[in-house]
C-alpha cells in the first residue's frame, strides 16, 4: 500500500497527514506532523484516537523523528517521548519498541524507518481484513442460529477506520457483512466523555450506508432486557495474557449487562493489542486518568455553524474522568482477532499468539 492508509498516510513531500477527529463529525480536516513534538501532541490531544491508529501514528512518528535525530542514541530519546504520550493502548508501546529494535543494526535511519513503518502498517491493515473476515462470519452464524433476517448489534466507542487501519477492529466485521448483503443495523454507545460514538462512529456509519441509531451510555442494558441486542463487539486499547480486556470506560457495564442477557460479547483485535507481560489485566492495565474538563465541558455545532464549548455542571463541583475500564475474560465470549476467534483464556491465547 506504500504508506496510504484512510486514516493518515504519507504526502508527496513523505510527511505524515492525519485525519484530525477532533473536527469530525462537523469538519473534515488533515493535519501535518513534521516533528516529533507534533507527532506525541496529535496523540495526547486526541487528534488522532483509538489503539491502532495510536501504534501507526507511533510507527510513522519514529520515521518523522529520524529526520531531526543524530543516530541512533538520539533517536531513543524520542522514541521515549513517542512512547510516553498515552498509557493504556499497547499498540502504542509495541509499534515504537518494534520500530526501534527493527532499526538498531541500521546504516540509514531515515530510509529504513520509512520502510519500516510502512511494511508494520500495511501488515496492521491486513489484520484488519482478518478481522473483518472471522467476524462477519460469527455474524452468519449467529442470525442462522436465531433464524433472523437482520441483525442488530451494539458497539462502544470507536473502532473503525478511524481507530485502526485500514478498515478497523469491531467496524471491520460490520462492513464485511454489509458486503456480504447481511441486512445490519448498529446501535452506537455515544460513549461520553469524548463522544467517540455519536462523532465518529455514527460519522463513519454514515459514510458507509450502514443503517445505526446512536443511544445514550446507559441504554444498551434495557434494549438487551427486550431482546433488540443479538451482539455486542467492541474493540480494544490492551489484553493482558488471561484474557482480560481494557476498553473505553463503560465497556465493562456493557458486558456486564450481556452476560445478564444472554447476549454473545465479542471483542475484535489485532495481535499488536495482546500484552504477554501482564498476566491479570484486572489489577495491572494502567487506566489513563484524563482532565475532568472533559467531562465538564462539552463541545457541539450552534445553528450559525461555529463549534462551542459549553459547561453542563456545576463549576466547582470536582470530576473525575477515568478513560478506560477493564472487562474480564469471563465475561467475554470470544477474541475475533486476525488469526480467528479464540476463547479469552491464557491457554487459547499463548497456545495461538506467543
Ligand atoms: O481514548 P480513545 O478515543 O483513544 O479510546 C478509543 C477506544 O477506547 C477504542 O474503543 C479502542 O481504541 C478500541 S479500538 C482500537
Amino acid at each position: 500500500m506504500l504508506g496510504k492508509y484512510k486514516a493518515l498516510w504519507l504526502n508527496e513531500e513523505d510527511f505524515l497527514e492525519v485525519i484530525d477527529q477532533t473536527k469530525l463529525p462537523f469538519f473534515y480536516e488533515t493535519k501535518l506532523l513534521k516533528t516529533t513534538n507534533e507527532v506525541v501532541n496529535a496523540i495526547q490531544d486526541m487528534t488522532v484516537r483509538g489503539a491502532g491508529v495510536i501504534g501507526s501514528v507511533a510507527a510513522f512518528g519514529i520515521y518523522i523523528a529520524c529526520m531531526e535525530s543524530d543516530g541512533y542514541e538520539d533517536l531513543k530519546e524520542k522514541a521515549k517521548l513517542i512512547r510516553a504520550s498515552r498509557p493504556t493502548a499497547v499498540n502504542l508501546m509495541w509499534a515504537v519498541d518494534k520500530m526501534m529494535d527493527l532499526l538498531k543494526d541500521s546504516t540509514n535511519l531515515l530510509k529504513d524507518s520509512k520502510k519500516f513503518a510502512i511494511e508494520l502498517n500495511d501488515d496492521e491493515a491486513k489484520e484488519s481484513r482478518q478481522i473483518a473476515k472471522y467476524g462477519a462470519d460469527i455474524i452468519e452464524k449467529i442470525m442462522l442460529k436465531k433464524n433472523k433476517k437482520s441483525i442488530n448489534i451494539l458497539t462502544h466507542c470507536n473502532a473503525g477506520w478511524l481507530a485502526v487501519i485500514d478498515e478497523g477492529t469491531a467496524l471491520a466485521p460490520i462492513y464485511e457483512a454489509k458486503k456480504r448483503g447481511i441486512d445490519v443495523h448498529v446501535w452506537v454507545d455515544e460513549t461520553r466523555p469524548r463522544n467517540q460514538g455519536a462523532s465518529l462512529t455514527a460519522w463513519e456509519l454514515g459514510k458507509s450506508n450502514v443503517k445505526h441509531t446512536i443511544i445514550a451510555d446507559n441504554t444498551g442494558g434495557y434494549l438487551m432486557q427486550i431482546g433488540d441486542v443479538d451482539m455486542v463487539i467492541v474493540g480494544a486499547d490492551r489484553v493482558s495474557a488471561n484474557g482480560d480486556v481494557a476498553n473505553k470506560i463503560g465497556t465493562y457495564l456493557k458486558a456486564l449487562a450481556a452476560y445478564d442477557n444472554n447476549v454473545p460479547f465479542y471483542v475484535a483485535i489485532p495481535s499488536s493489542t495482546f500484552d504477554f507481560d501482564i498476566k491479570d489485566g484486572l489489577k495491572d492495565i494502567p487506566i489513563e486518568l484524563r482532565d475532568e474538563n472533559e467531562l465538564k465541558y462539552m463541545s457541539g455545532i450552534d445553528s450559525d455553524g461555529i463549534v462551542r464549548e459549553i459547561l453542563v455542571t456545576p463549576k466547582d463541583s470536582p470530576a473525575i474522568n477515568y478513560g478506560f475500564d477493564v472487562t474480564p475474560a469471563r465475561l467475554i465470549s470470544g477474541l475475533i482477532t486476525n488469526k480467528g476467534v479464540y476463547k479469552a483464556s491464557l491457554q487459547e491465547i499463548e497456545a495461538n499468539f506467543l
